[in-house]
């Protein structure tokens, strides 16, 4: 039976795209649904040409139990937090209890909680000239950016790296291994995730 999977973006979306796109062939998982926070985030015109439509909520729908009781009904196998900026409240994680996945753009539990997010983490790596960083895809609990970890990958940075080319190397280890991961955690290989 086909896995549902619903994504939730805040901005520019480019691992919407990515997960869009290497699903598109695959009969065994689909995306049923993209929901954004933002009227004006980047997501919601780069998913036009998939024909998948992006749905806008604001706040107190989201905090209300209005889109938690729609996103129920679509039964989805995993939600998939995919630059989804907004704190997942408990209602959220207890409904879906090891059903949402985030995709955090550092080595966590480094860089993590409040405030975290995309440029601002990497400014900070840059700031403590880490000599490395990387991709964290983790389940969500109630605290920002530490449930269980199912999967990190790291890059080297030098001294040459500016916040800008930390974030390109980032996104190219997002891209690369994001949906696969979800893939993995859906249709388990034999020999586990
Ligand atoms: C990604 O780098 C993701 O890891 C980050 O937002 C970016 C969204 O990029 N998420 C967080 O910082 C969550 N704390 P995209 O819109 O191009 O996919």
């Amino acid at each position: 039976m086909t896995k549902n999977i619903i994504l939730f973006a805040s901005g520019n979306g480019s691992n919407v795209e990515q997960i869009c796109r290497f699903f598109e062939q695959d009969q065994t998982i689909s995306v049923v649904s993209i929901y954004t926070n933002n009227p004006n985030a980047g997501v919601i015109q780069r998913m036009q040409p998939f024909g998948i439509t992006v749905r806008v909520f604001d706040k107190s729908s989201f905090t209300d139990g209005t889109l938690l009781s729609q996103v129920r009904a679509l039964h989805p196998d995993l939600i998939v937090l995919a630059g989804f900026l907004w704190k997942i409240g408990s209602d959220w994680v207890s409904t879906f209890a090891k059903k949402i996945i985030n995709i955090h753009p550092a080595l966590l539990p480094k860089y993590g909680g409040k405030g975290m997010y995309g440029m601002h983490v990497h400014q900070a790596v840059k700031d403590n000239k880490e000599s490395k960083t990387g991709i964290t895809i983790h389940y969500v609990n109630e605290a920002y950016d530490e449930g269980a970890i199912l999967f990190q990958e790291e890059v080297a940075l030098s001294d040459e790296d500016t916040p800008e080319t930390i974030a390109t190397k980032v996104h190219s280890l997002e891209h690369l291994h994001f949906a696969p991961v979800i893939s993995r955690l859906l249709n388990p290989p034999s020999n586990g995730v």
